[in-house]
């Protein structure tokens, strides 16, 4: 048995990549929070004993510690936001010899996991960050297409969501750089732009349709520049179902951007409660989309978009693919090679959509 413990196994995301691991027979799973009551109902609530769901806070000096306790060979943490999060339980886990996995969005989390590689290698464990949508779906999608591009100059992509709103981890680490500048790659140049705003619309495949979109300050930005050498362009968008949410959103944005508002983090609480009561007149459908532009193998101009499509609120099983997948893997003995790095290069785009294809979710290739 291979002993997994999901650090915010009850949150929005955790409690769905324990539902997916629960039922696999080579996995112990442990379900960890700072709520033991909580932590233990969603263990029975999925068949497991109490003593499987753990109060555990990431921020405890003895971390470390309690991993080995619990004999802990993998975890995966969702206990975001991770935008200003230090690596203390990925180092937790590296000393206990435990292989981690997260499900970061931050931008400089991602990209900085490099710095536990010496350690994670010398325990010979397996580390990574950004497990998830971003950047482990979206730069498997862009290496899946790579081949048939002489020259790959552009990646445009997004997401747009349905109307079952994502935890307060997630609505935190978006409204933490709402309304802010950050930097992203334009045509060669590093160009600065604003959270959620640099409005763009986006057609996807029916039955989703026209979405607006908003730039976000995600990991691909800064690796896609690094992993696709030559590209001079890559953005990130992504907005909500309900057209009035994205546009509140937008204005607020617009008033951290003049500084009349310090920052949108104190609005995610009453934000989430209001999306969750206006859940049933939103859209139930979302969906992803990587277009890819450049020089084609034959020297004519090439462009490409990929899709992923959800529908009956299906759509937040999607960023947690990569670490049920690797999960699973990791369980069945698959070895992955020791070190720490973002989740690129890690998993396939099939072994990726293969984890969440028993849900409403629909792929459109390119
Ligand atoms: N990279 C991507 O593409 C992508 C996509 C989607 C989401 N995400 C990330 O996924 C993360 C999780 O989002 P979510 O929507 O599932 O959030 P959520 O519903 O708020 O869940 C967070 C969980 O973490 C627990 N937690 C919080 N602080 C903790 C601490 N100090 N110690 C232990 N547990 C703690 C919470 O329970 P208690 O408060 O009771 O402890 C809760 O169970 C977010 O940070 C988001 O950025 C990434």
């Amino acid at each position: 048995m291979h002993t997994i413990l999901v650090l915010g196994g009850y949150g929005f995301f955790g409690g769905r990549i324990c539902a997916a691991l629960a039922a696999d027979n080579n996995i112990h799973l442990l379900i960890a929070g700072r709520n033991a009551g909580q932590a233990q109902a969603m263990a029975n609530s999925l068949g497991l004993c109490s003593d499987q769901g753990l109060a555990i806070d990431a921020n405890a000096g003895d971390l470390a510690q309690r991993f080995a306790q619990w004999k802990v060979d993998t975890v995966i943490h969702t206990a975001g936001p991770f935008q200003g999060q230090d690596y203390g339980v990925a180092r937790a886990a590296i000393a206990a010899g435990a292989n981690y996995i997260d499900l970061a969005d931050g931008r400089d989390f991602v990209a900085g996991i490099t710095q536990l590689d010496d350690i994670a290698r010398e325990q010979e464990v397996f580390v990574t960050s950004g497990a998830s949508s971003l950047p482990a779906l979206s730069s498997a999608v862009a290496d899946r297409y790579l081949h048939r591009f002489s020259q790959l100059q552009s990646i445009r992509h997004g997401i747009a969501s349905g109307a079952r709103a994502p935890g307060l981890a997630t609505m935190r680490g978006v409204f933490g750089y709402c309304g802010k500048a950050f930097l992203r790659l334009q045509n060669g140049r590093r160009t600065q732009v604003y959270g959620w705003l640099d409005t763009q619309r986006h057609v996807f495949p029916e039955p989703v349709g026209a979405r607006l979109l908003g730039s976000c300050d995600v990991p691909d930005l800064q690796l896609f520049a690094q992993r696709y050498p030559g590209v001079h362009t890559v953005t990130f968008h992504a907005g909500f179902a309900s057209m009035p949410g994205h546009a509140f959103v937008w204005a607020a944005s617009q008033l951290v951007r003049c500084g009349l508002l310090a920052s949108l983090v104190p609005l995610a609480k009453p934000l989430h409660t209001i999306s969750q009561w206006l859940e049933p007149w939103v859209s139930d459908k979302g969906g992803m989309f990587v277009s890819m532009r450049g020089v084609g193998i034959d020297g004519k101009p090439l462009e490409l978009t990929w899709h992923l499509l959800a529908a009956s609120n299906h759509g937040p099983h999607i960023p947690c693919g990569a670490s049920i997948a690797l999960a699973r893997k990791l369980a069945a003995g698959e070895k992955f090679e020791a070190g720490a790095k973002p989740c690129m290069g890690v998993i396939s785009a099939e072994d990726y959509l293969a984890a969440i294809a028993h849900l409403d979710v629909l792929e459109v290739p390119a």
